[in-house]
Parts: C-alpha cells; sequence; structure tokens
C-alpha cells in the first residue's frame, strides 16, 4: 500500500512573517494526520525559518528546484546539498514552470534529479503536457519521453526513492483540472512506464496530481487507484484549504 505524499509549492509567494504562521498552522493540523506524509515547498530564503518552524512536527520540507551542478561559480544557484543541510528531504524538478520560463530540458532535470538523489533527496520529477499536446493526441509520447531521460539516468536503486508529478501545463493555476479518470489514466501509463525498468520500485511509486487541486475536487482525485497524492501550488498558500486537501488523502 503506498502512502499518500500530499506536497505544496508555494511558487514565489509569501514572506518571513506568512512563511512562519503558514506552516505553524500546517504543523498544528497535521499532527491528526499521521496517514498521510505531508510536505512544504516554500522559497529558498525561508526554507530555514520553515524549519525551525516545523521543529519536530511531522513535515517534510522540500526545495521548489536545486542546480543541475554540484557546487562553484554558479551565480544565483542552490545546490541540493544546500537544500539537504537546510533540512530539506525532497526536492521538485522539472515543474513546468522551470521548463517554460527557464528553459530546462529533459536531460538538465534528469541530472537534477540524480544530484538530489545523492544528496539524500527524494526527486519529485515533474512531467506534464500541454493543452496542444493532448489535443493532437500526444498525452502519453509526451510525458512519457519526460519520464524516460529520468529513469534511464538513474539505478534500480534510485528509482525506489523517486516521486513522479504528473502535472497537466493546461491545468497549472488554471481553475480547469484532469478528470480523475483522466489523471489516473496517465499515471497508471507512467507507472508502468517505470515498471519496464523496475518492477518492484514501480509498485511502490508514488504518483502525485498537480493542476488546480482545490478542497472541492481532492477526495475524488485522491480516491483513484494510481493517483497517490497531490502537488498542490495556489491552495497550499492558504491553511485551510491546504489542511483539507491534505485530509482528503486519508
Ligand atoms: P496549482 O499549481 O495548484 O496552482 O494549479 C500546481 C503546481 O504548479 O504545482
Amino acid at each position: 500500500m503506498r502512502r499518500p505524499f500530499v506536497a505544496g509549492n508555494w511558487k514565489m509567494n509569501g514572506s518571513r512573517e506568512r512563511t512562519r504562521t503558514l506552516v505553524a498552522d500546517v504543523c498544528k493540523a497535521v499532527r491528526e494526520l499521521p496517514e498521510v506524509d505531508v510536505g512544504l515547498c516554500p522559497p529558498f530564503v525561508y526554507v530555514t525559518d520553515a524549519g525551525e518552524t516545523i521543529g519536530d512536527a511531522p513535515v517534510r520540507l522540500g526545495g521548489q528546484t536545486c542546480a543541475g551542478v554540484e557546487d562553484g561559480a554558479y551565480t544565483g544557484e542552490i545546490s541540493a546539498t544546500m537544500l539537504a543541510d537546510a533540512g530539506c528531504s525532497f526536492v521538485l524538478v522539472g515543474h513546468s514552470e522551470r521548463r517554460t520560463l527557464h528553459g530546462e530540458k529533459n536531460a538538465d532535470i534528469a541530472e537534477k534529479a540524480s544530484l538530489a538523489l545523492a544528496a539524500g533527496l527524494s526527486p519529485v520529477v515533474c512531467v506534464g503536457e500541454t493543452l496542444d499536446e493532448r489535443e493532437a493526441g500526444r498525452t502519453e509520447t509526451t510525458v512519457a519521453r519526460q519520464l524516460e531521460v529520468v529513469v534511464e539516468r538513474l539505478e534500480q536503486d534510485e528509482l525506489a526513492r523517486l516521486v513522479i508529478a504528473y502535472e497537466p501545463v493546461w491545468a497549472i493555476g488554471t481553475g480547469r483540472t484532469a478528470t480523475p479518470s483522466q489523471a489516473n489514466q496517465v499515471h497508471a501509463f507512467l507507472r508502468g512506464c517505470v515498471a519496464e525498468r523496475a518492477p518492484n520500485a514501480a509498485a511502490g511509486l508514488r504518483i502525485l496530481y498537480g493542476g488546480s487541486v482545490k478542497p472541492e475536487n481532492a477526495a475524488r482525485m485522491f480516491a483513484e487507484p494510481d493517483v497517490d497524492g497531490g502537488l498542490i501550488g495556489g491552495a497550499s498558500l492558504d491553511a485551510k484549504q491546504f489542511i483539507d486537501i491534505c485530509r482528503a488523502a486519508v
């Protein structure tokens, strides 16, 4: 049985004050949700504040991305090792905003996933098709290609620590979600892709859905057999909404 995982991706939102309040509210509620892994990805500069507020509460801290190189003269970059050192246990890689706005390619994302694993972090590899790709019937080819490059780069034991987030680009921040059965179909397909290489890892692999998840649609989405939780953007900035979504994963 896969343990549900719900992670909040705050993107470039918040302040130090808001980080502390939001994290404290989430921590309070999460103590009553032992069945769910709950994670938060604040902006880098607030990771340490968030970690201090979390203390010993069962909330996992994550980065929103990491560098594709270990260290050196890379102004503005943050390495996976630094994130681990700051208390993170996971990191998002290949979010569609990173792919679109920062030109990240599948090979860069595979490198980031590999460095994250080497630093002891679980990479949450984000994949998803654009609306044009979906309408052209190219959803599966698109996500398969995005995932394949990462899977080929990793060893069998590393695949066991991988998490995937399926986030259709047309559903991110738009208020439009995939239907639960559309999401489940892609999740089952992605699990099948990993199974070809690592059957054991595939059975335990957590595949999160992301894209306009709200308290009103979360329970139906999480009820699907291959949907193991969610990656939550906008709704994770509101403690009540985020907690209600975490409750829907129980
Ligand atoms: P959203 O974002 O929930 O605001 O659609 C999801 C994401 O980008 O991870």
